[in-house]
């Protein structure tokens, strides 16, 4: 079924992980093209407040990722969701390494990153499909081992989720594959977060292009690893 009345509304993007850091650069971008903008957060109130500040018509909405009811019920009380920023992610083993790393660290990394993912796009990449049009941009890593990089073994929790996330961005292609649903993963580069405090890089200087992933024209490729030339992370 495509969406006949998407052309007469904004269109609506979703984004996780949006009270600080790059999802809220990225939903302030967003906001300023145009977009309807849902700003989730896992803590309501900052969900509300960095909305708020955003600008008007702008909402927020509590949504932990690791919550297995969370997504669809965000899904069902914010109405169809045409762009989808999967940005929440936790860095938690830096400076470990893959054989002694404790394994609860690589477990929560996998909760949030993998699997807090792949349960937002299962609550919204099927209406985006029976609607006719999506685009999904998949927040993921340098770290990872992408076109015959090295995977960087200092966060191998951390560097294994994003990996894995490469593998979902390509699963999730191929499944909406003729769809009119995009689905790329973006690398950033390193950018100054509370994630990585020492970087140059602001969240502003690259919401564009994660922006511009996030609102690709038709003929735009899908399933690819989309590199901010600017920065390397
Ligand atoms: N900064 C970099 O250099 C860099 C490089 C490559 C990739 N990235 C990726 O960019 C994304 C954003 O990171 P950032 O640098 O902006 O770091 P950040 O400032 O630490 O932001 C991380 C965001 O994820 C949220 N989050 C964590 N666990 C969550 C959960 N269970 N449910 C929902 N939200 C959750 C955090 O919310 P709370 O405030 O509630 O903790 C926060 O909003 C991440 O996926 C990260 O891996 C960053």
């Amino acid at each position: 079924m495509n969406d006949q009345n998407a052309a007469a509304r904004p269109r609506t993007a979703l984004i996780t992980g949006a009270n600080r850091g790059i999802g809220r650069a990225v939903a302030a971008e967003l906001y300023r093209r145009g977009l309807r903008v849902l700003v989730t957060a896992r803590d309501s109130h900052l969900a509300r407040e960095t909305a708020a500040a955003i600008g008007p018509g702008a909402e927020g909405y509590a949504l932990d990722v690791t919550d297995p009811s969370g997504p669809k019920q965000v899904a069902a009380e914010a109405g169809p969701v045409d762009v989808l920023v999967c940005n929440a992610g936790v860095l938690l083993d830096a400076g470990t390494d893959p054989l002694t790393v404790p394994m609860d660290l690589v477990d929560q990394t996998l909760q949030v990153n993998l699997l807090g993912t792949w349960r937002v796009a299962q609550a919204f990449v099927p209406g985006m499909t029976e609607r006719g049009w999506g685009r999904v941009v998949i927040v993921s890593s340098g770290t990872t081992a992408e076109f015959g990089g090295r995977l960087f073994p200092k966060t191998p929790g951390y560097s294994i989720s994003k990996s894995a996330l490469n593998g979902l961005t390509s699963m999730l292609a191929a499944q909406t594959a003729g769809t009119g649903v995009l689905v790329n993963a973006v690398n950033p580069g390193r950018i100054r977060t509370r994630m990585m405090p020492t970087q140059q890089r602001t969240p502003d200087e690259v919401a564009p292009f994660v922006a511009d992933a996030a609102t690709l024209p038709d003929d735009a490729p899908t399933g690819g690893f989309l590199t901010e030339q600017r920065g390397r992370g």
